[in-house]
Formats: structure tokens, C-alpha cells, sequence
């Protein structure tokens, strides 16, 4: 099947039940999408799907070929992702960083969608991205630093 994955197309020949993280953690070896719980819950696998947040480790293969897929590697060609980061790195966001790259993910869907979001907006873009270092805080702070950016 082929797999379109930041800008390029890879053919694989793996089960079409596989799921979406494996494939690009052990298959093409990006490993900045992280494995977490393993059953859509946690947010640390999040990836874009044609820029839709989405959680990899429960995306068969079977859905995801023939769709654009964007990981944290390739997240700033894009202006919010740029943005994302950038905010991310200025507010120092991260503690152990496990679900950062997820968080960042989540955060530039949401500002690909909706550029100027509220509060309430990011709390629910944002409420299954868990953080067990409890960033929440700075997170918030920094989504509303990468919209000003962006404005
Ligand atoms: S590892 Fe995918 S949501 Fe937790
Ligand atoms: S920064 Fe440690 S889990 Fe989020």
C-alpha cells in the first residue's frame, strides 16, 4: 500500500491492520510520534490526517494509504506548526516531553482550523491530549501565543 507521509510516498508492504504509529515508528523509523496507551485515550501518538488530529495507534493502515500524513518531524512546514513550536520553546512548555509531540500536534490542528481560539475552543481540541507532568497550564498559554503569531 502506499503511505503519503510528509511530502513523500512510501510503499509498504504490511498487514492493512497495522496500526497507522507502527508503521512510521518501526517501518520508516520516525520516532517522534510516541506510544503512549495504545487505545486512542492518551493523545501521545497524535498525528495530522489530512490535517485532522488524529490518533495513530488506532488508525489501521487500511484508512490512513492514499490520505496526506504529517508527524511532528515535518509539523513546521506549515506555518501554525512553526508557530506551535516556536511558542512552545519561548514558554518552555515541556517537562519530561513525553506528550509533547502529540500536544503540538493537537494544538496545530486546532490553529490550521481556527486561528483566534478561545479557551473554551482549546479545551476541547485539547482535552484528550493528557500531560501526566500537568503542562496544561503553559500549553493554554502557548496556544494563544502561537494564534497572536499567526495573526
Ligand atoms: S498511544 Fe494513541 S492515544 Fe495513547
Ligand atoms: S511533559 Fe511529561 S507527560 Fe507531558
Amino acid at each position: 500500500m502506499l503511505l503519503k507521509l510528509n511530502g513523500k510516498t512510501y510503499d509498504l508492504d504490511l498487514p492493512p491492520d497495522m496500526p497507522l504509529l507502527w508503521a512510521i515508528r518501526e517501518t520508516i523509523g520516525l520516532t517522534g510520534t510516541k506510544y503512549g496507551c495504545g487505545i486512542a485515550q492518551c493523545g501521545a501518538c497524535t498525528v495530522h490526517v489530512d490535517g485532522k488530529a488524529t490518533r495513530s495507534c488506532s488508525m489501521p493502515l487500511s484508512a490512513a494509504a492514499g490520505r496526506h500524513i504529517t508527524t511532528i518531524e515535518n509539523v513546521g512546514a506549515t506555518r501554525a506548526g512553526t508557530a506551535a513550536q516556536a511558542a512552545w520553546e519561548r514558554l518552555d512548555v515541556v517537562q519530561c516531553g513525553y506528550c509533547q509531540s502529540g500536544q503540538i500536534m493537537a494544538a496545530t490542528a486546532l490553529l490550521l482550523a481556527n486561528p483566534k481560539p478561545t479557551d473554551s475552543d482549546i479545551d476541547a481540541a485539547m482535552s484528550g491530549n493528557i500531560c501526566r507532568c500537568a503542562t496544561y497550564v503553559r500549553i493554554r498559554a502557548a496556544i494563544h501565543e502561537a494564534a497572536k503569531a499567526l495573526a
